[in-house]
């Protein structure tokens, strides 16, 4: 970080008036609880005891042997509490509210991950909580919009834009605005205004600590390269983080290629043509914009990546040169996915699905001796609805038209 806040050209701190107080109150309290080392400890405990911490590094010897290169590892972010990384950063960020003395938190959320994870975070410390999220996500994800209610959040639909990721986002600014005395927003992912970048980057550390260990101890050396998908680029800087000062380790971040990237519906900001530098939602980086700074509408099979911004700090990374950047279309998506479901027995998150696909290209092309790591940002339970369409499964799609005739007359 060069100047506070920036990432080279990027980052910074574009917020209105009102919110400077209660940013550097949040500011304390991060930099605080950095500088005590029984904080870090705390969190240790308590993802360990609460969401199933460090979770494991698999070995996908059936994926390996089919590509015939190197060999496959997965880091299981999906075996966390509620199914995803999200728990990583929302539990660290509970924890800061307790010390902040807040009684409120609210949040975003596209796929619904980062929704569930606060509102269980929230029921778990005893928070009042409202989710936003744009109605398409809602339609999308439905079955996270039930589990956030159970635990007692409000889930707001956001009418705005194109209903999606960015909307929401605007949503919970505008609520914390009007309750920033008791209230916290727990942004989902390393974007947003100082410290939100590097904070959240903090929290989902955690993924490449445990990652660096049990490669270490499984395989005998560290990963030749590391695959993650980059919605906002919380997963991702969670586990490259680590690995950004060993050269022999290749980082390469996934985004989200929709239709193809030549159609203009995707969400890919780093490694596209159509992105440009721009200053929204608090922060400086790559938009998917047009020409008057008005952001496009985006798209991707997968809610968590559809989002028109990324992280600042992969944005400097992308300068540096230090992350690679490539696109997956929602086409490989299933394919990719069908494979790790068919040959291991595991069900990717959609999100966490275009990773696999990255690397399932070019493990083939390298020595078996070599190891890969993707991370699996989460489980694709979530995603039952669009992958069984995607499929376009007769049987389910039967279950489906009875269940909802059973709703109808009971
Ligand atoms: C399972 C999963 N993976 C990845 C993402 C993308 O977020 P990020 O880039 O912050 O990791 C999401 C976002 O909702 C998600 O739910």
């Amino acid at each position: 970080m060069s100047k506070k806040g920036y990432y080279g050209r990027w980052g910074g701190k574009f917020i209105p008036e009102v919110l400077h107080q209660t940013f550097e109150e949040l500011e304390k309290a991060y930099q605080a609880a950095r500088n005590d080392e029984s904080f870090w400890q705390e969190y240790l405990e308590l993802m360990s005891t609460y969401s199933c911490r460090p979770t494991p590094l698999t070995h996908a010897e059936n994926l390996s042997k089919h590509f015939g290169g190197a060999q496959i590892y997965i880091k299981r972010e999906d075996l966390n509490h509620t199914g995803a990384h999200k728990a990583n950063n929302v539990m660290g960020q509970g924890l800061l509210v307790k010390r902040m003395g807040k009684t409120r938190v609210i949040a975003e959320t596209g796929a619904g991950q980062h929704g569930v994870a606060t509102a269980t975070m929230a029921a778990k410390f005893g928070f009042e909580c409202t989710i936003y999220m744009g109605e398409e996500d809602v339609m999308r994800q439905r079955p996270n919009v039930f589990w956030m209610e159970k635990m007692g959040a409000t889930v707001v639909p956001v009418q705005d834009g194109s209903k999606t990721l960015k909307d929401a986002i605007n949503e919970a600014f505008r609520d914390w605005v009007s309750n920033m005395d008791t209230t916290h927003y727990v942004f989902g992912t390393a974007c947003g205004p100082s410290p939100f970048p590097e904070m959240v980057s903090w929290f989902q550390s955690i993924i490449g600590g445990e990652a660096a260990e049990q490669i270490v101890t499984q395989h005998g050396s560290l990963p030749k390269r590391i695959y993650a998908c980059v919605g906002g680029g919380s997963n991702a800087m969670g586990i490259f983080g680590r690995f950004l000062k060993e050269d022999q380790t290749d980082l390469v971040g996934v985004e989200a290629g929709g239709y193809g990237l030549e159609t203009g519906k995707h969400a890919a900001r780093l490694c596209g043509v159509d992105a440009s530098p721009g200053v929204a939602q608090g922060y400086k980086t790559m938009f998917l914009q047009n020409d008057d700074g008005q952001m496009r509408h985006t798209h991707s099979v997968s809610a968590g990546l559809d989002y028109v911004g990324v992280s600042p700090i992969l944005s400097d990374l992308n300068d540096q040169g230090l992350v690679r950047f490539e696109a997956a279309t929602d086409d490989e998506v299933m394919e990719a996915l069908d494979l790790t479901m068919k040959k291991e027995g595991i069900i990717p998150a959609l999100e966490s699905a275009h990773a696999f696909v990255q690397a399932f290209k070019e493990a083939p092309t390298m020595d078996t001796k070599d190891a890969i790591i993707i991370n699996m940002s989460g489980r694709g339970d979530k995603d039952i609805f669009t992958i069984a369409n995607a499929f376009d499964d007769p049987s389910w799609k039967e279950f489906i038209i009875e269940r909802g005739k059973t709703y109808s007359s009971s």
